[in-house]
Order: structure tokens, then sequence, then C-alpha cells
């Protein structure tokens, strides 16, 4: 592409800093595990002071030529500091090219996102300088200020504050994965939802942490937020407002009913039970295991006050399905409250059991199954009422709406 080109896509944030990451618009999955149905992007910023030029977070290894040729497009020569706020690829493993490119450039990071550069092969020790919390560098007519901010979701996170232009820079923390070529949230209830989805993926397990940054970062004036994924924030209160909700206890008036079915005995019991809590006033989510978005899933559980586990049983157990969506919810460590499992059996096995003992990171309570033999009778359909009448119960009891 011609330089004319690229210099168009490059987008000023504030005098002298300047967006110059990469949009992946077409990939579609993340660490082998998390579906990206819109995309990503790597957000790199470039801030040239009056005596020391930074780079803040680098790009994955895939876009590299990206970013060097918005670098090349804009003239740089030199950079002194690339700031690594985290060591994980999609904002590190452009780091070798760079720093062939740029030689005299030092690698800025926390003492853990260093070692992983290392350990990753990345960088060597004669190019990294660890930064502290709350120490400050001069760029000449501006600086910088790291916070320390580890178990964003790695233990190696610091967020960068440019208190002259009163930008945050947070790399993952309120970030999305959403490709766009809006350089800001200017449709927040899209980027609502895709931030939503992104803080359950990858922070929800943290969640005492997040509170603790949201803490930290709340006395700082700020006029834009800027994350290493997605749009940036020219109304910080939207995000930080969104990640207060989210990582706060509260919890909303809502299951989410996860099931798989191979005979249709567990589907008609799934219907049956969501029908019984819409009409006692309760929100639910239902996902078909066999055709799903875990990234839904995840997104779902954020605030999801109740969890219903539906599966049949096979090979004497629970549907392999219904085990990874619990081992699933499991790892990502929703405030869900309350569980249950409804199913069926030809000739019994372990099903309820394998559930259960899958879930012990949540604290949850939970209400008696209904598990049909075969095909549900009427006294399973009764014991899915009594399921509903005390899932209304215990959300009305928690005042939530
Ligand atoms: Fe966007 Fe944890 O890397």
């Amino acid at each position: 592409m011609d330089k004319d080109k690229i210099m168009a896509l490059i987008r000023e944030i504030k005098p002298g800093v300047k967006w110059v990451g990469a949009i992946d618009w077409d990939r579609r999955l993340f660490d082998a595990l998390i579906p990206l149905p819109e995309g990503t992007s790597y957000n790199s910023y470039l801030i040239q002071g009056s005596e020391k030029t930074v780079l803040i977070d680098a790009v994955d290894e895939s876009m590299v030529d990206v970013l060097q040729g918005n670098l090349l497009a804009l003239g740089i020569k030199r950079i002194d500091y690339i700031i690594a706020q985290h060591a994980e690829q999609d904002h590190s493993g452009s780091l070798k090219r760079l720093l062939d490119l740029y030689p005299d450039a030092k690698v800025l990071g926390s003492a853990r996102c260093l070692d992983l550069l290392m350990l990753f092969g990345l960088v060597s020790q004669d190019r990294v300088k660890e930064v502290k919390d709350d120490e400050k560098i001069s760029l000449g007519d501006r600086s910088l200020q790291f916070i320390i901010a580890p178990w964003v979701h790695w233990p190696d996170t610091i967020f960068t504050y440019l208190a002259e232009e009163r930008i945050l820079f947070t790399c993952d923390f309120l970030g999305s994965h959403l490709a766009s070529s809006d350089l800001y949230a200017s449709d927040e209830a899209v980027v609502y939802r895709a931030a939503k989805r992104y803080y359950a993926e990858i922070m929800m397990p943290f969640r005492q942490n997040i509170n603790r940054h949201l803490a930290r970062i709340a006395d700082l004036p700020m006029d834009v937020i800027a994350p290493s994924h997605g749009p940036l924030y020219a109304r910080p209160e939207f995000i930080l407002d969104a990640y207060r909700d989210w990582a706060s206890d509260r919890v909303k008036n809502q299951v989410v009913l996860p099931y798989v079915s191979m005979h249709e005995s567990t589907r008609i019991m799934v219907g049956y039970l969501v029908d019984a809590l819409i009409s006692r006033g309760v929100g639910v989510r239902q996902f078909d295991l066999t055709n799903y978005d875990a990234g839904e899933l995840a997104e779902s559980l954020v605030d999801a006050a109740t969890v219903v586990i539906g599966t049949p049983t096979i090979l004497a157990g629970a549907h392999p399905l219904a085990l990874y969506a619990a081992i699933l919810a499991n790892a990502l460590r929703p405030k869900t409250r309350y569980a249950s499992i409804i199913g069926s059996f030809g000739w019994g096995g372990k099903m309820l059991e394998q559930i259960t003992v899958a879930l012990p990171n949540l604290k949850l309570q939970f209400f008696d199954p209904v598990v049909a033999k075969g095909h549900p009778k009427e006294a399973d359909f009764q014991g899915l009422d009594r399921l509903a009448d005390e899932i209304a119960a215990k959300h009305r009891e928690l005042k939530i709406a």
C-alpha cells in the first residue's frame, strides 16, 4: 500500500498521540478456544514527546507488516521505548521485528512481563528495563506513569497513564474483541455487548482484582481510555460503569440453561422449564450445546443468578457436551448463586454426581434436580414446576430485576 493510503488509516487521538495498530477483521478464534465472531484489533499507540518517542503495545505477529508499514509511513526513525503492557503474544508477537527495526529501543514492562517475554524468546535481557508501580518516565514535554495491575488475566499487566493528555492505556482491561472502522465506541450498544463478552471470557475469573483495578483508576482524570483491543472510549464512564456492574456482587433475575438432548426427553423438559420460568417472571437464556457460541454462553453467565444444566445420560454419565459446559463455567467463576440439573436416564449412571463435582469453584446452592426415567411424565413436569417455583422465590428474595 502506498504511503498516502497508509497515512489515511493512522488516526490521531491527541496531538502527538496516534493509533498505529492493526484491525484483524478475519480472525475467528483466540487461544484455540474463544470464538471471535466480530474479529478483533491489536491497538498500538505511538506517542511522540519533545525528547522521546514511545510505542505502547505492539501487535500480533501475523500483523507485524501493518504496524511496520504505519511506523515507516510516519517516518519514525527512532523509538526509545516500547512499553509492553502485557506479554501475551497478540501484543508482543511482533517485538522481535520491532527491536531489529529500532536498535535503540528498550522494552519497558513489569518484572513478570519481562520474564515472560524472555521465556517466549521475544526479547533478550539487554533490551529490557523493568518499571515499578507509580514510576514515571519523561518524554520531554510530557510523561508516562505506570500502574502495576496484575491479574487482568495474566500476572504481568500494567496500565500507562499520559497525564498531560488525560489518556489511560489499559491493554486487555476494558477492551473488546471487535474489529471496527470506528476509532471510538460510537455505537455503545454494540461495544457494550462485545466488551461484556470479552470481560466474561478472560477477566471474570479475576473479579476481585478487577474491582481493585477499578478503584485504583477511579480518581484519574480521563478524557480517553485506550485499550489494546476494540474501540477506544471518549466517554470513559460508559465502560467504567459497565465494569463496575459486571464485577459487582449483584446478580440479575436470569437463568442460564445450557443443555443437550439425544432423544428429545431432555429437550422437552428444557422447553417446559423455560416456559415455567418465564410465566413466573424469570428471564431465561437457553443454549443448545450442539450448536452454540461459547462466548455467548460466557457472557450470559456474567450476571445471571442461576444456572440449570440439562443433560441426558450416556455411557453411564453426563453427556460430554454438558460436562464441558460445566467445566467452562467452573473455570470462568461467575457470581452465579444457584444451580440445578435436569435431564433423563434409561438405566442409571453418575450424571448428577459428575456435573456437581465439575463446579467446585462456584459458591452454589443447588436446588433438587429433576431427572426423568425415559420420556418425562406427569411427576417430572410437577418436579419442573417445583424447580421453577423455587428459583422464582429465591430470585424474589434477592430483590433483583
Ligand atoms: Fe490481548 Fe491477554 O492479550
